[in-house]
């Protein structure tokens, strides 16, 4: 079995990709580690415990971590996905019996720990800001060294963003982890950037088919809460979509971080790549958090990455289905 560690900022996407991860027989989720992004930290690890207990695995650890970014005050947390970051439709949001779920340890250290314990055999999939990561390489610079892997989602490859008009979510919410992480992490690197996730996303019928009619007919909890937190979001998305054709083909709810999730998973779901150095902008008021790829390595640096260019969607819908089909 792959061991996986996620690190989550676990909106509804985010819920998506661990139910993938949890659902896949050749994968073992060693920990999930929590960072603020889609919402706080609390309702972070809150989602997160929730998720684990509808698939009945509320065996995995959870880790709190980052509640702001390294540098500057707390951004505003987006309303893509409600105040919660699960669509703001659960009833048991004022019960604090999750918080005891939650290990003492904190996310990086956690991160550190799980890595040393597993030398060169954990792949690191992170779908939030990538604050937690930034930490654990700054309290111990040799960790990225035994992890096996690491896969993002975050970023952009055509200077398109959904955050800034050139930045994507994960990395304008803390663009001096991004950066760090993307000098410092010198494992291989799989980066599933904001255009790959629209590009690659499900045509509309497919989309339909699988959260609409699909989920709907499955009788199992993970399909029932999937259906619950998107009933909100699919609406949204789908006008979004709709304004944005050039960019957005999916037109209804794109599980952009299932795409990490499922790379790492299986790396045939995965066609093609551009490998390649890179590094994040930190400057600029348009321009501040943006990934720039760098094939002809101008930058002269010696550690490449693979940023994602096309998927295997037929892989992708068996991965996306398999996930509602739990427990
Ligand atoms: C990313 O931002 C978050 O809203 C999603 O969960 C995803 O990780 C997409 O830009
Ligand atoms: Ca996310």
């Amino acid at each position: 079995q792959k061991l996986l560690l996620i690190d989550t900022d676990c909106g509804i996407d985010d819920a998506q990709a661990i139910m993938m991860a949890l659902a896949e027989p050749t994968v073992k989720v060693v920990g999930i580690t929590c960072c603020f992004g889609n919402t706080t930290v609390d309702y972070v690890c809150q989602n997160v415990v929730k998720v684990l207990s509808v698939c009945e695995r509320s065996e995995i650890q959870v880790f709190r971590g980052a509640c702001c970014p390294l540098v500057g005050g707390k951004n505003d947390f987006t309303d893509h996905f409600g105040t919660d970051g699960l669509g703001d439709v659960l009833e048991d949001r004022d019960s604090e019996v999750w918080k005891d779920k939650i290990q003492k340890e904190h996310a990086a250290l956690a991160m550190i720990r799980l890595a040393s314990e597993n030398q060169g055999k954990i792949s690191l999939v992170a779908v939030g800001p990538l604050t937690n990561l930034a930490m654990a390489v700054r309290l111990d610079p040799t960790f990225p060294r035994n992890l096996k892997d690491l896969y993002i989602m975050g970023g952009n490859m055509e200077g398109k963003g959904n955050m800034t008009p050139c930045a994507e979510f994960n990395f304008v919410m803390d663009p001096e982890s991004a950066y760090v992480v993307l000098e410092e992490y010198l494992c291989p690197t799989h980066i599933a950037t904001w255009e790959f996730t629209c590009r690659n996303t499900l045509p509309w019928v497919r989309s339909v088919y699988i959260f609409k009619i699909y989920m709907v007919n499955q009788d199992t909890a993970a399909a029932k809460f999937m259906k619950l937190i998107t009933s909100k979001c699919w609406a949204f998305s789908k006008t979004f979509g709709e304004n944005n054709r050039d960019v957005h083909f999916g037109q209804g709810f794109v599980p952009y971080d299932s795409f990490a999730v499922a790379a790492c998973i299986d790396q045939r779901t995965v066609t093609d790549s551009i490998q390649c150095p890179v590094r994040v902008e930190l400057q600029g008021s348009l321009g501040r958090g943006m990934l720039a790829l760098d094939p002809t390595n101008m930058l002269k640096k010696s550690h490449s990455a693979s940023v994602m260019k096309s998927c295997d969607q037929t892989k992708f819908c068996k991965l996306l289905m398999a996930s509602l089909n739990q427990p």
